[in-house]
């Protein structure tokens, strides 16, 4: 077992050098970490990642600290603009602790590629011939990518799914690929634009799309943990399920519980260098997969009265290829995550969702969020205000003091304290 610990007592505290060193300390990262202090992506790697390239766009790199996740202690990098996020999930993970923290795991890394054929007469008999040719179609997809087939990976399974449409029966053709530790867009596109003449050819049809299914229901992460009733307190317990009841019958309240989950999820991809739409569009359409917009968390009572939260959601992600290897930040994020593999990656993003979403339902349900904002917001509104580094924090403390933290007011405290 290591020595490293996540549970970094006043780490919010401490100066920014400090922090550098103690997550030096507690995990794998070690110079790489510096490509995150000050230095960042260089022009010219910008330029090689997308087209058109100008510069580069800078976010913070926050640590959430305490988390527990199947025993081991991990330090979690989260890139975000948003302030209270990561002392959130720091704080729900913290009081998960006590319980053993998140216990997570995964199904098999596999996304799903579609295939769209069109103009059949007689889309179910497509469907029977498509499934006999089921082991060469699969060997014509996997001579794509020998690399990925040498590491494991490859075509799992052959679906067909045949759906009534306005141009009359389409045949959807699904390439269930295991990814291995890649998140594996291009892979699995390559594979379906590979297999699409042959499926031409045994169907007579006519094969329009061939992309990747964002729905990745074949690639999910769990978690799960307990909340002491005697640590949160009782009103807490029934507070969050109240809350979780809330989202679960009504959709405008049940998109911003997700939001509040994809707080966590989203900043950790980000962190990594994954891709943020493909997970939150992952994650929406998940939730709304039974038919009705539904919690990606679920919030029970256990037979002690102890909360006990669960999430499962799709995780489209990596820790090969793309921006996880060739963006410097990410390659030093997920040294710090220590991840050894795509599913721990889903494993983490789970188990971070679960705590945000905890953190949000907990402040909510007692003493609302706007508490926890002000004191970051209140900093923000001073340095607007046009205060210097020295002045800030004294202008934030007195709107804070006053409960009118306003730009108008950051302005006249700081024309008064200079005067
Ligand atoms: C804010 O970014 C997220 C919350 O609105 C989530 C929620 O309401 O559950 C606090």
């Amino acid at each position: 077992m290591s020595e490293e610990t996540s549970r970094l007592e006043g780490f919010h505290k401490k100066e920014l050098e400090e922090r550098v060193k103690l997550v030096k300390e507690n995990s794998s990262a070690d110079e790489s970490l510096d490509h995150l202090v000050g230095k960042g992506l260089s022009n010219q790697k910008a330029d090689q990642m997308i087209e058109n390239v100008v510069g580069t766009y800078e976010l913070p790199v926050g640590i959430a600290t305490n988390f527990r996740i199947n025993d081991e202690d991990l330090l979690i990098p989260m890139v975000i603009e948003e302030s209270s996020v990561v002392a959130a999930a720091s704080y729900g993970a913290k009081l998960a602790r006590g319980t053993g923290g998140f216990h997570a795991n995964t199904t098999e890394p596999v996304m799903i590629s579609q295939i769209q054929v069109t103009g059949l007469s007689d889309a179910n008999a497509a469907k029977v011939k498509v499934l006999e040719k089921k082991d060469e179609l699969i060997d014509i997809a996997e001579e794509q990518d020998p690399v990925l087939v040498e590491h494991g990976g490859g075509v799992e399974d052959i679906r067909c799914r045949v759906l009534k449409s306005r141009f009359g029966d389409y045949l959807v053709v699904h390439l269930l690929v295991n990814c291995q530790d890649a998140m594996g867009a291009n892979a699995v596109n390559t594979m379906a634009e590979a297999v699409a003449p042959h499926v031409e050819e045994l169907t007579g049809g006519d094969v329009y799309l061939r992309i990747l299914s964002n729905l990745a229901d074949q690639r999910l992460a769990r978690a799960r943990a307990v909340w002491d009733k005697e640590e949160i307190g009782k009103d807490t317990v029934e507070g969050v399920i109240q809350a979780y009841e809330f989202a679960r019958v009504d959709p405008y309240r049940c998109a911003t519980h997700n939001k509040g989950v994809m707080n966590g999820v989203t900043a950790v991809v980000m962190a990594t260098g994954n891709d943020t739409r493909a997970v939150e569009a992952g994650a929406h359409s998940y939730a709304a997969s039974g038919g009705v917009y539904s919690p990606l968390t679920v919030w029970e009572k256990t037979k002690d009265g102890d909360l006990a939260g669960s999430i499962e959601i799709p995780v489209p992600v990596g820790i090969v290829g793309g921006a996880t290897s060739s963006h410097p930040g990410a390659q030093a994020n997920l040294e710090i995550l220590g991840v050894e593999s795509a599913q721990e990656l889903g494993e983490v993003l789970a188990s971070v969702g679960l705590a945000q979403n905890f953190a949000a339902l907990r402040a909510l349900a007692s003493e609302g969020i706007q508490k926890g904002h002000m004191r970051l917001h209140a900093k923000n509104v001073a340095v607007q205000a046009g205060a210097e580094e020295d002045e800030v924090e004294r202008v934030a403390e007195k709107m804070i003091e006053e409960g009118k933290v306003r730009a108008d007011r950051a302005e006249e405290i700081l024309e008064k304290f200079r005067n």
